[in-house]
């Protein structure tokens, strides 16, 4: 496989969104060919995931389906960029289904084997942002079941701390301005890049 992908993660209200956008912007400005996308996915799978983050559902149908959204998300969109040698920036991947739902109580080992089929990330840059701030950030309106828990989003933390300290993710302090923390994440970019 010729290209590269790129995944930013964090708990809901981060700042993924701002910071991706600048950092898919500045890529192009370097002369890269870059495919911005997103897990969950507008696709028939990532609607029926939306709906049932609202209304709850069993842990292990979620992971299922968000295994299922990131399987058809990778055949439709992601390998295609990639073999055709360039670089594809996703908001969420495979480490929010570990993080998430471990946190939601499911063995690491079984929501691996269910996501074997995906893509491994070449570098994934975890915003990192007290759940209080997360959730001040997001104003309290309009929240689905994930993101009104404090305790859950704490335990989603926790687990992507644990996958920093094992060198899956990156940890980029997410305090500070939103100019601070592109150049941090920039920083670790253009070290993965080689530049
Ligand atoms: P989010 O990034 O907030 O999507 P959108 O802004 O388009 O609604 O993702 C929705 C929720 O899904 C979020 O709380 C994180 C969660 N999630 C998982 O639990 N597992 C996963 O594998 C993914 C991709 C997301």
């Amino acid at each position: 496989m010729r290209g590269r992908l790129l995944c930013v993660e964090g708990l809901d209200g981060c700042g993924k969104s701002t910071q991706t956008s600048l950092l898919v912007r500045w890529l192009r400005s370097l002369g890269y060919r870059v495919l911005r996308t997103a897990e969950p996915t507008r696709g028939p799978v990532g609607r029926l995931i939306r709906r049932g983050l609202r209304e709850g559902m069993p842990a292990e149908v979620e992971a299922l389906l968000f295994a299922a959204d990131r399987m058809e998300h990778a055949s439709r969109v992601v390998l295609p960029a990639l073999r055709r040698g360039g670089m594809v920036v996703s908001e969420r991947g495979l480490y929010s289904s570990i993080a998430y739902q471990c946190a939601r109580g499911l063995r690491e080992e079984w929501v691996r084997e269910i996501n074997r089929f995906s893509p491994l990330p070449g570098l994934t840059l975890f915003l990192d942002l007290p759940p209080e701030e997360c959730l001040r950030r997001m104003g309290g309106k309009d929240l689905d079941l994930f993101e009104r828990d404090l305790s859950f989003q704490r335990r989603v933390r926790r687990k992507y701390l644990e996958l920093a300290v094992r060198g899956e993710v990156e940890r980029v302090e997410g305090r500070g301005s939103v100019e601070e923390v592109q150049g941090r994440m920039r920083e670790r970019v253009l070290r993965w890049l080689g530049r």
